[in-house]
């Protein structure tokens, strides 16, 4: 099969591989059908995740249907439609049990396109199946669940639940790439007084007004303090959500947060940054950190079924899967571009789910 593979810090092709096969009995196989690239993966090709092995296939968020699955896969069969999500859950550790899937010590937690080969290929191998694919309803298109493999779980989990947005609060997120978009979605769900998102990009904030976002603030041109103190009658934001990931912005979140506040970091941080726990000790805030766990997958797409929440604007640009390294060229170069989502998408089948398991029954357990 054909897959995006990682050779190295700067190094990816389009290459020919082994078509993967099943290896525990939990296992499925998954023809991709749509895929996408995150920025994390940008973050795997600059060299800041170096566990991620040269030659491992890159990839954590797909839609695709089922050809093959493992002998202790009771669930799915093929010719399922499911999403893929970016975490995988053994459904039976500590931290399964709680739902803290991300944090999953039986095996699972983020390893598609990271400690195993991911998703951005013809066919990928999808461990603990089961208890780590979600069924699509046909009337749910691949666009639109998509978005749900990573982006819009991580904003409302870490970003919004995390950050405990209320009706009537004033939401501030800075960083209104993908994520902080997601945020501004999402936290549209808790009915917040006012969403305020701030970025340095005037392109983002307009994305950012298209999604819901009441006010918008160049942070790099205005003081965003001063701005944001002004809307609360000085008090500050009751939610601040990082969503960049660089010590500036979490500082800033720190800054903005009213007394008894939430600073809901989301932003992946490859430097330190400072806690001023000489201002912030008197003032009840609370912050908290996290992986997204998906465990409100089902949640949300129950509300992309019912019409409450729509994600396919995040698609700007669309790709056959053959198409994947002028993809990520778009992707990458987004303040040229103005990409968000980038769609990948396989041909249409030229044959039927049943035909490619008998295709691939040389390598079924
Ligand atoms: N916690 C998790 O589980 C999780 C999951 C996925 C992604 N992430 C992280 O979330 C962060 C955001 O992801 P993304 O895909 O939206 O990233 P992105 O790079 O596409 O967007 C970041 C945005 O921040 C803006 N920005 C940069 N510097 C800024 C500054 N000083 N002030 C205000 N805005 C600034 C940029 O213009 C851009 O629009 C990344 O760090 C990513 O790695 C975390
Ligand atoms: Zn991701
Ligand atoms: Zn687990």
């Amino acid at each position: 099969m054909k897959a995006l593979v990682f050779h190295g810090p700067g190094q990816r092709s389009w290459d020919t591989v082994p078509d993967p096969s099943i290896m525990a009995e939990t296992d499925a196989i998954v023809r991709i059908d749509t895929a996408t690239i995150c920025g994390t993966d940008l973050h795997i090709l600059k060299g800041d995740v170096p566990e991620v092995e040269p030659g491992t296939v890159l990839g954590h968020e797909a839609v695709g249907t089922v050809v093959e699955t493992g002998k202790a896969v009771t669930t799915l069969q093929a010719g399922d439609r499911v999403l893929v999500s970016c975490i995988t859950s053994c459904g039976r550790c500590r931290f399964c049990r709680e739902g803290h899937y991300g944090l999953c010590t039986g095996g699972g937690g983020w390893i598609l396109g990271h400690l195993i080969d991911g998703l951005q290929g013809e066919l990928a191998r999808v461990p603990f199946a089961d208890t780590s694919v979600h069924k699509l309803a046909p009337e749910i298109a691949d666009e639109q669940a998509l978005f749900l493999a990573d982006i819009l779980p991580t904003a409302y989990e870490v970003g919004v639940l995390n950050g405990k947005v209320t009706p009537g609060d004033t939401v501030a997120i800075v960083g209104a790439g993908p994520i902080g978009l997601a945020a501004v979605m999402t936290a549209k769900l808790m009915t917040p007084g006012r969403i305020v998102a701030l970025d340095v990009a005037d392109a983002r904030l307009e994305h950012a007004r298209k999604v819901g976002a009441d006010v918008t603030i160049n942070n790099g041109e205005t003081d965003a303090l001063v701005e944001i103190m002004e809307l609360t009658n000085g008090l500050g934001a009751d939610v601040a959500i990082e969503a960049v990931g660089v010590p500036e912005t979490f500082e800033l979140c720190a800054e903005i947060v009213r007394p008894g506040g939430h600073v809901a970091n989301v932003g992946v941080h490859g430097r330190p940054a400072t806690l001023h726990l000489e201002k912030l000790w008197i003032k009840d805030v609370t912050i908290t950190t996290g992986l997204v766990d998906t465990s409100t997958t089902p949640r949300l797409l129950e509300l992309i079924a019912n019409g409450r929440i729509d994600p396919t604007p995040f698609a700007t640009h669309r790709f056959e899967l053959a198409e994947t390294e002028e993809a990520y060229e778009t992707f990458a170069d987004a303040a040229t571009t103005n990409a968000l989502k980038v769609v990948l998408s396989a041909e249409p089948a030229q044959l039927t789910a049943k035909e490619q398991t008998e295709a691939l029954a040389g390598t079924a357990v």
